[in-house]
């Protein structure tokens, strides 16, 4: 899947991909803040309080940063090479970034979670600013009052269907986006204080990493980054399923400001990116990998630095029923002493190394049920065990997403969604979905589709959309219209994806929705 390349690419739509890959530039190549005094300063000139105007006036993600300067190059002519791009969009994410807790909440845009949809935080805001695009792209962002303002502006000269398309029949929606919600973006997002810019070179040495790949199971894995040219780094990495053969990765990484992570792997596994997030001293990553091929395939990401004291990544099968005794494998950093799974629990440790300990982990008849917390040494993980007697229900998650038909002689792929079933239980209020339900874990299940309603029934999308694996992964089928369906329709649908676990002597059914839909023909950084 895919060819070895160095690049490392944040993407965007409409110009070839931001290469990172140049490394230190050639003596006679502009500097960042070169270009921004030179190429940019034509449009851009420092008042004579020294700010230059709009790029001083907002704060972005380097995705954020990509957007606006391709947009200048696309609108307005700014004559960029490849490499003066990378340049300058590293430096004004170095220099005019978001801190990692002002990301918060919004990252899975920038890891590409599947998520059906993207809500802002009042309807208001999600009706007049995330129908096009996400809230997180709006939430990502950090403004002065003006600025917002001209943004605003912006939006309706560039998109004059905009009051259109965003509920404007029934509202006055350049009356609100000109005054409620400037007013409220400037108060929620206000241009702030630029974060530090982090040294990338502490980053280097060996790192563990754990997390689940749905559709696969838990992995655990190895990651060692050394320092290379320009303050990037260099890096291999590789990752086990338990039962599986180890796949290896080998790229390059990228820190930009306050610790944005971002690297291009490629390997065994195929091509692979990373977008991980700087967590606590720099102990820490987290954040998803996913292919580049196929950004729906990948897996949340947590890692922690060899060196930098005990620290337990995870526990893995993370369930067991009282009476049972299973192998359990705690994964992490400096692990030494015995483990301490909580009253009721027993475990006998089968296999010790710093990395990884392997425990014969036996929960007594009457061993509390719920989820506990997992200790070893100076190392502990709260609440990563849960000792559960029967499930109450399945759920399957996501709970809504999409699939989007492709290929079929086209050039954009099928965009596939993966499933999985998650055993839960109610909780002490015995009420499903309220707070204090507790989350058990992906089972195995087996996986089927259905017409969601009565129309889809009409259209047998079931028998035309796509088919789901007994993995979980749907691929839908092949795009353009197919004569074979009324009105010769392409094959978009609207489904019911039911889970089928077994559970003791007991089935359950969970059920998610999928809504298999056209190919996505402008993508961006930040969808
Ligand atoms: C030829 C003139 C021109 C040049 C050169 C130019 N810009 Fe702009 N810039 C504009 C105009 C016009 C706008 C307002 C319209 C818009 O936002 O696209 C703007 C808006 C912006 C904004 C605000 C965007 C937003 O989302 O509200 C930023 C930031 C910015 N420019 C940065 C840059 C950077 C960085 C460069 C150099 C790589 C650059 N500009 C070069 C004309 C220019
Ligand atoms: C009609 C569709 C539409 C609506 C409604 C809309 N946007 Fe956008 N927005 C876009 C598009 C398209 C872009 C990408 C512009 C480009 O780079 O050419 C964008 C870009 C942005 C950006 C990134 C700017 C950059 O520099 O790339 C922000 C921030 C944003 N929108 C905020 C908002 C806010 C706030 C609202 C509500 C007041 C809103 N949007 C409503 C279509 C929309």
């Amino acid at each position: 899947m895919g060819v070895f390349s160095r690049a490392l690419v944040l993407g965007a739509c409409v110009m070839a991909p931001l290469s990172l890959s140049a490394g230190t530039a050639a003596a006679e190549s502009l500097t960042g803040e070169q270009i921004v005094a030179t190429k940019c300063g034509v449009c851009h000139q420092k008042d004579t309080s020294g700010v230059i105007p709009r790029i001083d006036e907002g704060r972005r993600t380097p995705e954020g940063w990509d957007m606006t300067v391709v947009r200048m190059m696309r609108n307005n002519g700014v004559d960029l090479t490849p490499e003066e791009r990378t340049t300058v969009v590293h430096y004004l994410a170095d220099t005019r970034g978001l801190s990692i807790a002002e990301t918060e909440g919004y990252r899975y845009i920038l890891e590409k979670r599947p998520v059906a949809e993207d809500v802002g935080p009042t309807q208001e805001f999600t009706e007049m600013c995330s129908r096009c695009h996400s809230f997180a792209r709006v939430g990502m962002q950090r403004r002065t009052k003006d600025d917002w303002r001209r943004l605003v502006n912006f939006h309706l000269g560039q998109f004059p269907t905009a009051e259109y398309q965003a509920l404007a029949r029934d509202r006055d929606w350049w009356g609100i986006a000109s005054t409620d919600m400037v007013d409220q973006l400037a108060e929620m997002f206000p241009l702030g204080e630029r974060p530090m810019k982090v040294d990338p070179a502490p980053l280097s040495g060996e790192w563990r990493l754990a997390g689940h790949w749905p559709g696969h199971g838990d992995y655990e894995g190895a990651m060692t980054a050394t320092p290379a040219e320009g303050g990037d780094l260099t890096l291999s990495m590789t990752l086990s399923v338990a039962g599986k053969a180890p796949v290896t990765f080998a790229g390059t990484a990228r820190v930009f400001g306050a610790g944005e992570w971002r690297a291009s792997l490629s390997g065994d596994g195929g091509s692979i990116r990373q977008v991980l997030a700087r967590s606590g001293d720099g102990s820490g990553l987290t954040g998803r990998w996913f292919m580049v091929d196929d950004d729906v395939v990948g897996a949340p990401l947590a890692a922690v630095k060899v060196g930098s004291g005990p620290a337990l990544l995870a526990v893995s099968p993370a369930y067991l029923k009282p009476g049972e005794t299973t192998r359990i494998t705690l994964s992490g950093t400096d692990l030494s002493g015995d483990p301490d799974l909580g009253a009721g629990v027993d475990a006998k440790v089968v296999e010790a190394s710093a990395g990884t300990v392997v425990l014969d982990v036996t929960a007594a008849t009457d061993a509390a049920v719920g989820p506990r917390d997992v200790s070893l040494g100076g190392a502990s993980l709260p609440g990563s065990l849960v000792v559960y007697d029967a499930l109450d229900r399945v759920a399957v998650e996501p709970a809504v997403t999409f699939a989007r038909v492709g290929g079929n002689g086209g050039p954009i792929p099928k965009v596939p969604a993966q499933f999985e079933a998650i055993g839960y239980l109610n909780g002490p209020d015995g009420e499903p979905g309220t707070e204090d339900d507790i989350r058990v874990g992906a089972m195995d299940a087996a996986w089927r589709s259905e017409n969601f309603d009565e129309t889809a029934a009409v259209m047998k999308d079931a028998t035309f959309a796509g088919a789901i694996s007994a993995m979980g992964l749907f691929t839908p089928n092949g795009a353009g219209p197919n004569p074979e369906r009324v009105k010769g329709t392409n094959n978009t649908g609207n489904l019911s994806i039911v889970a089928t676990v077994a559970d003791g002597g007991e089935t359950l059914e969970g059920t998610g929705q999928l809504y298999v839909t056209v190919q996505r023909f402008v993508d961006w950084p930040i969808r």
